[in-house]
């Protein structure tokens, strides 16, 4: 421990209107950076007044993507402290992540300690509005000046936060989906379970043409058979159906999430029955049309629980829950986020106390 540098703004920015934050509009003052260089290894880990990048322009990442993030929170408890939610989880998917890109890995206690120190240097800028947290985004990316396709010998490690409200407009309001039958976002062998801003670009045009129909995101189906059921949006998708949690397996194209797994965690504490498993979009409307598919919802760190409630196939359409939350994606919302923002005891070990 205390390894990291600190440069210190000399001009603090203005705190936003926490009413009105949006998701990822605002910056706070401070940011970490570390650098990786061949020969050297993760050195100089500092944190620095937030600012812009002097990059080459043939910096590797702008030609060949190579770049891993994550995300993240630090809430604000009703007693005024701050805590992290599964912070090692994310450590440990990051450095899967970069293991897929061929980037060096990160030291788990440098990455922690950069968290913890970054959020309680700008710890005055946790919202305390219900609902609001400080998202945080740790990424790296390669900055060797070359054009040639190889793994870059140099990079930046870089951790940026912004208070938050809502991922999406509608809060908990149910969203409306379509299944996406041109695009997909992921294969097996590629790089689905790795958290890369490729696999993001790969969702925007889909993403676009779902926006501009009136629907809020798209559910991915797998790249091979064109029937089995991957994402929502940029989230894990949840299915109750017969009174069982039915989710996508694991199975490489998929993100594994960490809200997802918390989900998948309280919901068999509770004793409901979870299976994960493949789940075509046939099974799905078949559930649906029969009345079998209770609730919808999709999981992720920034949008919590987000339920689904209408879903459209072809010229197939099914409102869920009478378009209302279901009592499930409900309760599982209270409580993990109860969780979250300390308003109940943590029986899992799930928060990290920051102050
Ligand atoms: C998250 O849920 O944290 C994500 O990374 C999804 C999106 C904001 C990219």
């Amino acid at each position: 421990m205390g390894k990291i540098r600190f440069i210190k703004t000399e001009s603090p920015k203005a705190k936003p209107d926490q009413k009105n934050l949006g998701f990822g509009r605002y910056f706070t003052d401070h940011m970490f950076l570390m650098n990786y260089d061949e020969g050297q290894g993760w050195h100089d880990p500092r944190i620095v007044p937030y600012g812009p990048f002097e990059l080459e322009p043939s910096a590797m990442v702008l030609h060949y993507a190579q770049e891993v993030f994550e995300g993240m929170k630090a809430y604000r408890r009703a007693d005024g402290g701050i805590q992290l939610f599964r912070p090692l989880e994310n450590i440990r998917r990051m450095n899967v992540s970069c293991e897929r890109l061929c980037i060096p890995q990160i030291d788990e206690e440098i990455f922690m300690e950069a968290l913890l120190e970054l959020v309680k240097l700008d710890q005055d800028w946790v919202p305390t509005e219900p609902d609001t947290s400080l998202y945080i985004r740790p990424f790296v990316f390669a900055t060797e000046p070359q054009v040639g396709v190889h793994a870059s010998r140099s990079y930046i490690f870089c951790i940026i936060t912004c208070p938050v409200g809502a991922y999406y407009p509608e809060g908990l309001n149910p969203v409306k989906i379509y299944v996406e039958s041109r695009d997909v976002r992921a294969v097996r062998g590629g790089m689905g379970y790795a958290k890369t801003g490729g696999n993001y670009a790969a969702t925007l045009r889909a993403g676009e043409a779902a926006i501009a129909e009136g629907f809020s995101q798209v559910l991915w189906l797998d790249g091979i058979h064109r029937k089995y059921i991957e994402e929502v949006g940029s989230m894990n998708v949840l299915f109750k159906i017969d009174g069982e949690v039915v989710t996508p397996p694991l199975g490489g194209s998929i993100l594994p999430g960490i809200t997802r797994s918390s989900c998948l965690h309280i919901l068999k504490h509770w004793g409901i029955p979870v299976s994960e498993r493949p789940i075509t979009v046939d099974e799905l409307f078949e559930a649906a049309e029969q009345g079998r598919l209770e609730e919808a919802f999709g999981s992720g760190t920034a949008a919590v629980i987000s339920p689904i409630g209408k879903i459209v196939y072809g010229d197939k359409s099914e409102i869920l829950s009478g378009g209302k939350i279901g009592p499930l994606a409900a309760k599982l919302y209270d409580y993990l986020t109860a969780i979250q923002w300390g308003r109940v005891e943590d029986p899992f070990g799930w928060t990290v106390r920051v102050v």
